[in-house]
């Protein structure tokens, strides 16, 4: 149940950063790979990927790789990218478009994209062998305003339960219509959790992002939301400013259906563990977070606009993909340095300032995730 922010800022007296275990043990690292991106609704794209039948991306996590088709009545599936045969990697390419069927390259089982097992030579001289129980194994796979969710656990809740009150709160922004004008991917040498956390204020925004500070102040904004699965606030858009590009100029119109107030704000949103979310007046940043190691995550930002904006022949994101481009590259660097403190065991957690409040959030989440409630009340103790 989504908690409403009363106060303009919380205080975390007391509160400190994590142990610098959770930034470079690696049986840590397997724990959250296990208990939260295993277990959680992951996005793992955009609708708008995968258009045709036969379509398909696939996502790695851990040593999983899934699959996510969309099938021949438009539905859009995901499944284990293994083999029901002897378990082979089915799909080798990170994405692709399947003529009807996948098969598997060892001994050609061949399976239909809604993962039924089609054919599978020789098996008709095994006696007991029937082709309908070998289909390949599903995942969850939901989809909200665009985004697809895909999660592993055979006991997940709905997605629903996991957004709260998301959809309610960003309808008038009718993401599921927007369209991906482009895509930059990073590699970053820090753990996946200072990213998250590096999204989470902008108590560092004068240093890092002058360019970002002077269009929106440091100190504008407001955190809206604290609830168990995602948090997030909004920042103001300076007057003389109109959405966050390299000039602050507006070369779009602004989504037609949000609020005035919406037209000088951007909405930072987290949805754990992955999904960071950045609505702008005009156009839709997301960030999805895809971790490889303790100390490397693989970042995929893209850039959302509407169709119809896209379609105009002047049309040109490059205004709000060179600023965030710009401004993701110095966010990577501070967090890359900051893995290189946090790793040392010269590092113990280090206190929260009151603009700190949305991390000490989710590293409590992590927490009660890794290990129960309890760990963090006594995280908190041992500061004292
Ligand atoms: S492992 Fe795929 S067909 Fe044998
Ligand atoms: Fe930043």
């Amino acid at each position: 149940m989504a908690q409403e922010i009363v106060r303009k800022r919380k205080a975390v007296e007391g509160a400190t950063t994590l142990p610098g275990r959770y930034y470079s043990d690696e049986g840590i690292f397997r724990q959250e790979v296990d208990k939260l991106f295993q277990s959680m609704w992951l996005c793992a794209g955009r609708v708008d990927e995968i258009p045709n039948p036969g379509d398909y991306l696939v996502r790695e996590i851990g040593c999983e790789s899934i699959v996510v088709v969309r099938d021949e009545k438009e539905a859009i599936r995901a499944f284990y990218n293994n083999c029901r045969h002897r378990g082979t990697r089915l799909c080798l390419e990170e994405s692709g478009s399947a003529k009807g069927s996948f098969q598997c390259q060892y001994h050609a089982w061949t399976y239909g994209l809604d993962g039924q097992l089609l054919g599978a030579p020789h098996m008709n001289e095994v006696p007991t062998f029937r082709k309908e129980d070998w289909p390949l194994k599903s995942v969850g796979c939901e989809v909200w305003e665009g985004h697809i969710f895909i999660n592993l656990d055979e006991n997940r809740a709905p997605l629903s339960e996991q957004l709260g009150d998301m959809p309610q709160r960003f309808a008038r922004y009718r993401m599921g219509e927007l369209r991906r004008a482009r895509r930059i991917e990073y590699d970053v040498a820090a753990n996946w959790k200072l990213i998250v956390e590096n999204y989470s204020e902008c108590y560092h925004c004068p240093l890092i992002h002058p360019d970002l500070n002077r269009v929106t102040h440091y100190l504008s904004g407001q955190n809206d939301v604290i609830a168990d699965t995602y948090n997030g606030g909004y920042q103001i858009i300076g007057e003389q400013y109109c959405t966050l590009t390299v000039e602050g100029k507006k070369t779009r119109p602004y989504f037609r259906d949000i609020r005035k107030e919406d037209q000088n704000r951007v909405y930072y949103y987290e949805v754990y563990p992955n999904l960071l979310l950045s609505l702008h007046p005009d156009y839709m940043m997301t960030h999805t977070a895809w971790p490889k190691s303790a100390a490397l995550t693989h970042v995929v930002c893209e850039w959302h606009f509407e169709p119809e904006v896209m379609a105009r022949p002047e049309f040109d994101p490059s205004d709000a993909v060179g600023f965030w481009d710009m401004t993701n590259r110095q966010d990577w660097r501070a967090c890359e340095i900051s893995q290189l403190g946090v790793q040392s065991r010269g590092y113990t957690p280090g206190p929260f300032s009151n603009q700190e409040e949305l991390i000490y959030n989710f590293d409590r989440f992590v927490l009660d995730r890794l290990e129960g409630p309890a760990v963090e009340a006594r995280q908190v103790a041992r500061a004292r």
